[in-house]
């Protein structure tokens, strides 16, 4: 089968690779009919999460038709059409049960990504995100095995067609958790870092909650215009304000801040030169830009909610400005199957319109051209899907 695989830092490419084989009674293999780019992708592309090998097939927000079920299958049958969940849970082990699939202790047979780790078991497994988080073969390829196939594949409605569930997989139940981990509600303040996918749809779900006033930080004038028209965000670009965090809190109530703060970013975030510099050194982990931003921009007793990544250390981070402040932090990879249900309901009812900030659509054989488009911001990309 045709695959989209990695062969070093900006070197990805569509090669033939062996089709996968159910390897589990709970496997399924899928048909991929859609897969999108993320920027989660975006890390791995440049060379920046370890234990990636050379010929490792990328691809995390797929959906398909089920083409073969493994014989302890019972969730769905061959012909079904799925979207895949990018976490790969169980179902029931501790954390499941409790509905924290991202902390399933059963599926990742690597290291995980915590650095002070003791006896602590991985999370869960992630498609197509390094030998860290499994080393499973993601879905940016024509077929891939689904593993815990009881759990994870979520069937949907004939009706809605590949565009507008595709996001369920991640970048729509992401956003959501954000706003919920962040408190958003009726009348409330926010501002969101990052004007990328995971950005858009947090401001999208923020509106859908009745959130009052949401600020958005970014530098690429086109994604900010668009979140702008489309959410009624107001844009603020920090190649032009040097300290988005001050300008937010001069337009909120009492000049107090933001009931909470999104970072959207994560650790590659731009703005200091210091910090990409060490963190090319590897002095430093990641950069604190963005959250440093939220830690600031944020009210006295409010939330910092971090659906961005972030790896290992970071050294400029003023926790004594978060224990005056009183705040609260909320974060980590998405529980994406405990949300499903009620965002697909939303979808359906036109409350949710994911589908919307599609800007690129290309073949599978195009995938390169894609990671490429994407990384640069060229082309106006917001977002790429890929049709096999
Ligand atoms: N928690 C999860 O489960 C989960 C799921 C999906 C994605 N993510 C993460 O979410 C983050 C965003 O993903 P995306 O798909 O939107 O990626 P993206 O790369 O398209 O968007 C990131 C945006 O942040 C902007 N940015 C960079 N530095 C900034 C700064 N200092 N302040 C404000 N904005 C800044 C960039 O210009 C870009 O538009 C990534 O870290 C990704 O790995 C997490
Ligand atoms: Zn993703
Ligand atoms: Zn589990």
């Amino acid at each position: 089968m045709r695959a989209l695989t990695y062969h070093g830092s900006h070197d990805v490419r569509v090669d033939t690779v062996a089709d996968p084989v159910i390897q589990e009674p709970d496997d399924i293999i899928l048909r991929v009919t859609a897969t999108a780019i993320c920027g989660s992708d975006l890390h791995l592309y440049r060379g920046k999460i370890p234990q990636v090998k050379h010929g490792d097939v990328f691809g995390h927000e797929f959906m398909g038709v089920v083409e073969e079920v493994g014989s302890a299958v019972t969730a769905v049958s061959k012909g079904d059409r799925v979207i895949v969940p990018f976490v790969i849970a169980c179902g029931s082990c501790f954390f499941c049960e409790m509905n924290l699939q991202a902390a399933c202790e059963t599926t990742n047979p690597g290291r995980g990504a915590i650095i002070n780790k003791k006896q602590i078991p991985s999370g869960a497994a992630l498609f197509g995100y390094s030998h860290l988080y499994g080393g499973m073969p993601g879905g940016q390829a024509e077929l891939v095995r689904v593993p815990k196939a009881n759990a994870g594949p979520f069937k949907v409605p004939d009706e809605l067609d590949d565009e507008q569930v595709l996001f369920l997989t991640d970048i729509l139940p992401t956003g959501y958790q954000a706003v919920i981990n962040a408190g958003v509600g009726r009348g409330s303040s926010v501002a969101i870092y990052g004007a990328g996918p995971v950005g858009l749809m947090a401001a999208a779900c923020a509106r859908m909650l009745g959130a009052e006033q949401i600020f958005m930080v970014d530098h690429h004038p086109y994604r900010l215009a668009y979140a702008q028209a489309t959410y009624g965000v107001i844009p603020i670009n920090f190649d032009k304000i040097d300290d988005p965090a001050e300008a937010i809190i001069e337009q909120t109530a009492g000049h107090r801040g933001v009931d909470a703060a999104i970072d959207a970013v994560g650790f590659e975030a731009k703005g200091s030169t210091t910090e990409t510099l060490l963190t090319t050194l590897k002095l430093e982990g990641s950069s604190g830009k963005a959250l440093r931003q939220c830690i600031a921009a944020v009210r006295r007793g409010g939330t910092v909610s971090v659906p961005g990544v972030y790896a290992g250390f970071i050294h400029g981070f003023l926790f004594g400005d978060a224990f005056d402040k009183g705040l609260t932090f909320k974060m980590g990879q998405t529980h994406v199957h405990g949300f499903l249900p009620e965002l697909l309901g939303c979808i359906q009812s036109g409350q949710l319109q994911p589908e919307i900030i599609i800007s690129h659509r290309m073949t599978l054989e195009e995938a390169t051209e894609g990671y490429r488009i994407f990384d640069k911001k060229e082309e106006d990309c917001r977002k790429v899907i890929l049709r096999p």
